[in-house]
């Protein structure tokens, strides 16, 4: 177990330990840097946690900003071969009580480890390392990771009102790991999932995105069933009581959703998107979430029994905008979440000049994720027609690569004509000149070989 730790530190965090403990202070590398060593991962920062105060911490170190000095924190900049890497290095603490459930009135240092580590919020974060002395786990976090078991540190209910934000990372945590939650910290989380309103947007996200990457989104049912959606996402409750009367559908809309969020499968991702793996499986995945979140506002029933969700990509698109919007996503996002989800239920034929008008409306860029979200959409339904569907989008996808092999122009980017253009030959600036642009598009859409200057110039222009 210890070279497990030992060989991954990284030579900063490694100096920075031992120009602490040559000092005469104790200093270890703490929290999720441990847990995921354990696990075989490679960490992605390693925080560090001593006895030292902040003021001494900056006098043994030249470089140091004071990231958070009223906590306790200071980040150490470590260069190496011209290379700069921070690290954040705290003094044991207690926490004070919380005022919003998020800050600490005030912190007290403390001078001893135990003491920093029970404020900590689950046993698989709570264990520190340290070269030469080996793993402190006071609180089970080696057993709790070998038997995939998410438990508080102490008192459950102590740990959440210090920070609501715990509540959801148990659960991003039981999805990342497959992981189950242990009985008394599910219940506290049940019990205090309202205090969730006192966390800010930014944080909220930041978790669900994390959960909704992992290998089991499936799990976001736990933030449903403990009353977190409530808060942040209340537009999941009417997708958990809708129902799909339809042969297309198996499961209710909320099932739905997640089934589609898992079906999206970050290798397929990689192999259409090889340089751009996690921006896509991220608007994937998001989109899958929401993509019917408008089917209860929309479903109705015919005579005949059938369910029908009428208009709810549109309406939904809106919806997604709204969703994203409070929850602080960036517009790149939302934009790209938004139009996916406009565009997630179009049925065209599976002929050439159909799919160079749908990538002229679906965009050149947004084409190929098109294919992923109508495969992860098919995977979450019935088996009904199943073998069509998938051979539709197979014609579908071999009609787009026939596209693309033979440059066909689908949009004003490669339309042989140019604004420009038609102003050289005598045209005001104006509307019109967007409108004989449309017009000569629209041409070419039908017919590729038109995508001729001179045909297109003489053709168009009075
Ligand atoms: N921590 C905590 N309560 C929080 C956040 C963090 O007790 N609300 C402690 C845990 O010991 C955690 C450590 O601070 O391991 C570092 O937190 P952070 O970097 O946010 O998370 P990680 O556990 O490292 O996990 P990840 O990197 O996956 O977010």
């Amino acid at each position: 177990m210890d070279s497990e730790i030992k060989d991954k530190i990284p030579a900063g965090a490694a100096e920075i330990l031992e120009r602490l403990r040559d000092a005469g202070y104790e200093a270890y590398v703490v929290g999720g840097c441990v847990r995921d060593c354990l696990l075989g991962r490679t960490p992605a920062d390693w925080d560090i946690t001593t006895s030292a105060r902040p003021q001494q911490i900056k006098e043994l170190f030249k470089h140091t900003v004071d990231t958070g000095i009223k906590h306790g924190t200071v980040t150490v900049l470590h260069r190496h071969k011209g290379v700069i890497t921070p690290y954040e290095v705290t003094t044991y603490r207690i926490d004070g009580e919380y005022e919003d459930g998020r800050h600490p009135k005030q912190v007290s240092f403390t001078s001893e480890l135990s003491e920093d580590l029970r404020r900590r919020d689950f046993t698989i974060n709570a264990m520190a390392y340290a070269p030469g002395e080996g793993l402190v786990d006071l609180y089970g976090g080696v057993k709790d990771l070998e038997d995939k078991v998410i438990r508080c540190v102490g008192d459950p209910e102590e740990r959440f009102s210090e920070d609501a934000l715990r509540m959801m990372r148990a659960i991003r945590f039981s999805a990342q790991l497959g992981a189950e939650i242990e009985k008394t910290t599910w219940k506290a989380v049940c019990k205090m999932a309202d205090n969730i309103a006192m966390v800010s947007a930014e944080r909220i996200r930041v978790e669900l995105e994390k959960l909704i990457l992992s290998p089991e989104p499936g799990r976001f049912r736990l933030f449903y069933e403990s009353g977190l959606t409530r808060h942040f996402l209340p537009e999941w409750e009417g997708c958990v009581n809708t129902t799909q009367e339809n042969p297309h559908h198996c499961y209710n809309v909320s099932d739905h959703l997640l089934k589609a969020v898992e079906s999206v499968d970050r290798r397929e991702t990689a192999e259409d998107y090889p340089e751009d793996t996690e921006r896509v499986f991220r608007l994937l995945r998001l989109t899958m979430l929401l993509h019917d979140i408008a089917k209860p506002l929309t479903k109705t029933v015919d005579e005949d029994g059938i369910a029908h969700f009428k208009g709810h990509p549109e309406l939904g698109a809106q919806m997604a905008e709204e969703i994203l919007r409070r929850l602080k996503y960036d517009n790149d996002t939302i934009r790209g979440v938004s139009h996916l989800i406009y565009h997630h239920e179009e049925r065209f034929p599976a002929d050439r000049r159909s799919v160079r008008r749908a990538l002229n409306r679906i965009g050149e860029e947004y084409f190929p994720m098109f294919f992923h979200i109508q495969r992860a959409d098919m995977r979450a339904q019935s088996t009904f027609m199943r073998k069509d569907k998938e051979q539709r989008l197979k014609e579908l996808r071999e009609l787009w690569e026939q596209t693309l092999a033979d440059r066909h122009c689908v949009s004003l980017k490669t339309l042989a004509v140019k604004g420009a253009d038609l102003m050289a030959a005598g045209m005001k600036p104006g509307p019109e000149i967007g409108r004989t642009l449309g017009r000569m598009l629209e041409d070419v859409l039908d017919e590729p070989s038109h995508n001729d200057k001179e045909y297109l110039l003489k053709r168009y222009l009075p």
